[in-house]
């Protein structure tokens, strides 16, 4: 046995104490973020007391609207953990399938099409593609439409979108600081303003509608800062599109299922894309699973006859994954989650609307749709700023803007394509006078912090000098 291994049932039974946790991520794993975020005072590890109140070694409880829009039940659900629990002990049917058929996987792929399909009448015989993460389904998204148009170059998103981090949707999330040290990058990305539907029309004529693969966007882009497009936009876009033949890729992995008040996000917006991408909820906050759902003429260009490996992976329709998916899909429709966000978030919008009002010099905006909104903060120095250090100063503040809010027992996320924006994406089933205490606190965080300057001024000495020699350190040459 190697020296110091750490043995399983040590881990469950709580043997890792907070400190060894933090010690051994940050040694062996992305230490420089763990270590700013400990900086920020926000590293955890935290442990759920409920399904939506996380706890830290200190004891102290906070409210999770984090998450990422990942966890539509928050924390360990019971009706979810309990059928897992009955999946184990039950469940005989192979574990990962790939090239055999799988009760787990026919199911979920069955009920997905026929939700899809009673929003969109028209994907009553489409297909899916499994995987295990939101940037996979993307790329099986790519993958699919370039079959189908082999001859054509060029697919188009928009600024400010996010479609994951591996390379083909790295190229088309347009944002300079993940892309910049990758290029060249994958050929044949070109980007469009949001929302500008003559700017997108003039692109595909200079480009030419036979040269363009596919149009991808997000319906409301999330980690964009929770940008939601004008209306008439992804309708005029779909009809663009199809009189020219061009593709569309609707990216509901933060949108769909009830995150934004739909179940699609773009059907409720009057968009009926060719393929639509799938992740975060449908794993139920417990595990992976991405879905690509393609027309069925679209599909067989891919996996048609003897290419029906062309395209594959070993853990996409995996059991347990499929499992998760299928009971957390079935918890969505039986609680009718989407109908209780666009409730409870219109509510929230309105209070954040109230907030903006009287904490301008805070708050520059709020956004938001359904159960995802947005808090985007005036820059913590009132002067002129440009360039690299604006950036760095949006950053900031939103950074600080996380610790305060956290110091209010909110727990928030980054936004990982508008600096200044805080989210909210609290668990779809949060019981309503924890959501309206989601709120209070959000409020009593604005009342500590009435200018954004404020930020700046709560934050302990000591800690804004090494979050400032943080951001100057080159890897490695920082001094703990
Ligand atoms: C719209 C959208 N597409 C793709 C992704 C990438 O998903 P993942 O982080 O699972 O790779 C995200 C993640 O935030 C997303 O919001």
């Amino acid at each position: 046995m190697t020296t110091g291994f750490i043995r399983a049932r040590d881990v469950l039974e709580g043997g890792l104490s907070p400190a060894r946790t933090r010690e051994l991520d940050r040694a062996y794993g992305n230490e420089d973020l763990l270590y700013g975020l400990e900086l920020l005072g926000v590293a955890g590890p935290f442990r759920s007391v409920n399904p939506w109140e996380l706890q830290d070694e200190q004891g102290v409880t906070r409210i999770n609207a984090s998450g990422y829009a990942a966890t539509p039940f928050g924390e360990m659900d019971p009706e979810l953990t309990a059928f897992i629990r009955d999946f184990m002990e039950q469940n005989r049917a192979m574990g990962l399938p790939q090239q055999s058929s799988s009760p787990w996987r026919a199911a979920l792929q069955a009920n997905l099409v026929r939700l899809l399909a009673s929003q969109l009448p028209s994907h009553l015989d489409s297909q899916v593609f499994f995987c295990s993460s939101g940037t996979e389904a993307v790329e099986g998204a790519l993958k699919f439409a370039k079959a189908a148009r082999p001859d054509a170059k060029f697919t188009i998103s928009f600024s400010g979108a996010y479609h994951g981090k591996t390379y083909g949707s790295l190229s088309l999330t347009p944002n300079a600081e993940y892309q910049d040290i990758f290029r060249p990058l994958v050929p044949g990305a070109v980007h469009c303003p949001y929302g500008d539907l003559d700017a997108l029309e003039a692109l595909i004529r200079r480009i030419g509608p036979d040269n363009v693969v596919a149009v991808i966007v997000e319906p409301v882009q999330g980690e964009g800062g929770v940008i939601v497009p004008p209306p008439g936009f992804l309708a005029g876009l779909g009809s663009l599109c199809r009189h020219s033949g061009i593709l569309v890729i609707a990216d509901e992995i933060q949108t769909g299922l009830g995150r934004t008040g739909n179940w699609f996000e773009s059907a409720a917006q009057g968009l009926d894309p060719d393929i639509i991408t799938l992740a975060k909820p449908l794993g139920g906050g417990l595990t992976a699973v991405g879905a690509t759902i393609v027309r069925q003429d679209i599909y067989k260009k891919m996996l048609g006859g003897l290419s029906s490996k062309r395209h594959s992976n070993t853990f996409g329709g995996g059991a347990l994954a499929m499992a998760v998916g299928l009971k957390s899909l079935e918890m969505l429709i039986d609680a009718d989650l989407p109908a209780r966000s666009a409730r409870l978030g219109a509510a929230g919008l309105a209070r954040l609307q109230q907030l903006q009002g009287r904490y301008p010099d805070l708050l520059e905006q709020v956004r938001g749709k359904g159960m995802l909104q947005a808090l985007q903060f005036r820059p913590m120095l009132g002067v002129p700023l440009f360039g690299g250090v604006r950036d760095l100063v949006f950053e900031a503040t939103s950074l600080l803007a996380l610790r305060e809010l956290h110091e209010a027992r909110v727990m928030a996320n980054l936004s990982l394509s508008s600096k200044r924006t805080v989210r909210l994406s609290p668990a779809l089933n949060m019981p309503d006078d924890l959501y309206g205490e989601l709120f209070e606190r959000v409020e009593q965080f604005a009342a500590r912090n009435p200018r954004s300057g404020d930020l700046l001024r709560h934050t302990p000495p000591a800690t804004l000098a090494r979050l400032t020699s943080f951001a100057a350190s080159k890897p490695k040459s920082r001094v703990r």
